[in-house]
C-alpha cells in the first residue's frame, strides 16, 4: 500500500515537472509574424498596429509619405464630402469646430481608424477595401496639412 502511494506521488511529481518545464519554455519568443497564419490579430488591430509601429515616428509624423499623391487622393476620395480644404464637415458642431485637418494632427489613431473602417452611424465610409495601405499613408500625411 505504502509503496503504491509513493509511486503515485512520484508519477504526479514527474508530471508536474514536465508541465512546468513545458510552460516555462513557452514565453513570447515564438511570436507569429504579423499577417502570418498564426497571427490572431483582427484586421482592425493589425491596421492600428501598423500605424503605430510602422508609420508614426517618435514625433507623430507619418514616415515615408508622398504628400503630393496624398493631395491628389484626398481630392479624388474625400473632397466630395469633406471639401477641398477639409472644412465642409465639422465634427463638433456644438462646440469648438473640429475639421479633418485638426483631427489628423491631434488624433491620428482616430483619423486612421475612421478612414479604414468608417462609421456607419455617421455615414462615414470604410476605405479598407478601396484604398491601398500606401495610399492611406499618403492621405493621412496630407490631411495633417489641412486647416
Ligand atoms: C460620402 C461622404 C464622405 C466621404 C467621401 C468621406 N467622408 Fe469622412 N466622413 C463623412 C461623414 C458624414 C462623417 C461624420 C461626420 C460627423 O459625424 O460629424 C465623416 C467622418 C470622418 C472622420 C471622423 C472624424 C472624427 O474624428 O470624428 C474622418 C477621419 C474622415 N471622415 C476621413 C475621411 C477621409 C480620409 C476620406 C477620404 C479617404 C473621407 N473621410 C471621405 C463623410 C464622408
Amino acid at each position: 500500500m505504502q509503496m503504491w502511494r509513493n509511486k503515485i506521488i512520484f508519477v504526479l511529481a514527474l508530471y508536474a515537472l514536465v508541465l512546468g518545464v513545458a510552460s516555462a519554455q513557452k514565453p513570447n519568443d515564438i511570436k507569429p509574424l504579423p499577417g502570418s497564419e498564426g497571427d490572431t490579430l483582427t484586421r482592425e488591430d493589425a491596421r492600428m498596429a501598423y500605424l503605430v509601429y510602422k508609420l508614426l515616428d517618435k514625433d507623430g509624423n507619418i514616415i515615408g509619405a508622398d504628400l503630393k499623391r496624398g493631395d491628389k487622393l484626398f481630392f479624388q476620395n474625400c473632397r466630395p464630402c469633406h471639401g477641398e480644404d477639409g472644412m465642409r464637415i465639422n465634427f463638433n458642431p456644438g462646440g469648438k469646430p473640429e475639421f479633418i485637418g485638426i483631427r489628423a494632427r491631434n488624433d491620428m489613431p482616430t483619423f486612421w481608424y475612421q478612414m479604414n473602417f468608417g462609421d456607419e452611424d455617421r455615414n462615414m465610409e470604410a476605405y479598407y477595401d478601396e484604398i491601398s495601405l500606401d495610399e492611406m499613408r499618403d492621405i493621412a500625411a496630407f490631411a495633417k496639412t489641412l486647416p
